[in-house]
């Protein structure tokens, strides 16, 4: 009688994980949902059971915890928003925050966290790896401000939905004859604005990575070279925190004499239907957070790096610098002739 084999599957380091938890932190992004769904199927998949904490380090904070299968992640890949939902917890910024919310984990059997958010999600993620619970953190913001990734979660919808919005104001800015400025997101970073002045073909991008005294006039005389040769309309892309858009409109309108209105793009780019790349990538990460995890990781961020997905030690990932492609800038000053 033949005897059937019976193959054992090598231990790996990362067996000691029963329960992985998941979060999402900080704002929101489109594709965190996607995330979340790939983290827990691809933890299910391996054997591994699965908690959601709800809203963030607040949630965990009051155990605010449910059990997920694959069901609870069914019809979420499309959807804009976390289902987990989201929050800032001030309480987990001391000390004794982070042990009460190791604490937590431990109390409810949780081993590892997968933590979606952005940098100070991950300054976080780190207070509990060093208090013993395995933790990987997924690049989750619309701002694409984290240094040792050229993704992160959200950023392709959120540059999508302005392109659409702005190619709007152009339209009736251009029928008046009219210069509009365009304010968008990225607090401290002005990726979504030069993204968007090229994809939108913006006569000026205001960058907060580039600020210099006197851009203003700069601006204006921009505007009136820009009349002379018979440019209908002036686009202004914005990027929040370089100035209040309405007060630079009234005095953009005072010098130059073209009517001038300000548009503040808003939280719009923060919601709606994640675009393809989104909801791949986001797969991706979330799927390879959690392998990572089986692999006996921590302390780790998933990344996208020239071309190619890795993960990186959460420190050397902090302490990692990041700046906006100098021949982008320089391109999009050409292009706005
Ligand atoms: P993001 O993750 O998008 O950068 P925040 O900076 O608002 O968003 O951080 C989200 C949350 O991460 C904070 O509300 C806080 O709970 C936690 N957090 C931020 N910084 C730290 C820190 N230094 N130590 C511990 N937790 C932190
Ligand atoms: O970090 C994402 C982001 O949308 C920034 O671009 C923006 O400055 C900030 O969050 C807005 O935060 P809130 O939703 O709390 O107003």
């Amino acid at each position: 009688m033949a005897t059937k084999k019976v193959v054992k599957k090598a231990a790996e380091p990362g067996d000691n994980i029963k329960t992985i938890g998941v979060l999402t932190s900080g704002g929101d992004a489109p594709g965190m949902n996607a995330v979340i769904r790939a983290v827990v199927r691809t933890a299910l998949a391996s054997g591994r059971k699965v908690k959601g904490i709800r809203r963030g380090y607040a949630g965990l904070l009051e155990e605010d915890i449910v059990d997920m299968n694959a069901k609870s992640v069914a019809d979420i890949i499309q959807r804009g928003g976390t289902v987990l939902y989201t929050a800032r917890c001030a309480e987990f910024m001391t000390a004794e925050g982070q042990d009460k919310g190791a604490a937590i984990c431990k109390k409810h059997g949780i081993d590892a966290i997968v933590v979606i958010g952005g940098d100070g999600s991950f300054q976080g993620a780190r207070k509990l790896a060093a208090r013993g619970i395995n933790t990987i953190g997924v690049p989750g913001t619309i701002d694409l401000d984290i240094a040792c990734t050229d993704y992160t979660v959200g950023f392709d919808t959120a540059i999508n939905t302005a392109m659409e919005a702005i190619d709007k104001v152009r339209d009736t800015s251009t029928s008046h004859e009219r210069c509009s400025i365009i304010e968008v997101m990225g607090r401290h970073a002005g990726y979504i604005a030069l993204w968007c002045g090229i994809a939108n073909g913006a006569e000026d991008i205001l960058l907060p990575e580039r600020y210099e005294e006197g851009f203003e006039q700069r601006i204006i005389e921009n505007i009136r070279e820009k009349r002379k040769i018979g440019k209908k309309h002036h686009i202004i892309i914005n990027a929040e925190g370089v100035g209040d858009s309405y007060e630079m409109a009234k005095r953009i309108e005072q010098a130059t004499g073209m009517e001038t209105r300000a548009t503040i793009v808003g939280h719009i780019q923060r919601g709606g239907s994640p675009t393809c790349k989104d909801r791949v990538y986001a797969s991706t990460m979330g799927a390879m957070a959690v392998d990572l995890l089986c692999k006996g990781k921590t302390n780790r961020l998933v990344a996208y790096k020239n071309g190619q997905f890795c993960d990186y030690d959460i420190e050397e990932a902090l302490a990692m610098k990041k700046d906006l492609d100098e021949y982008m800038v320089q391109m999009s000053k050409r292009l706005s002739r």
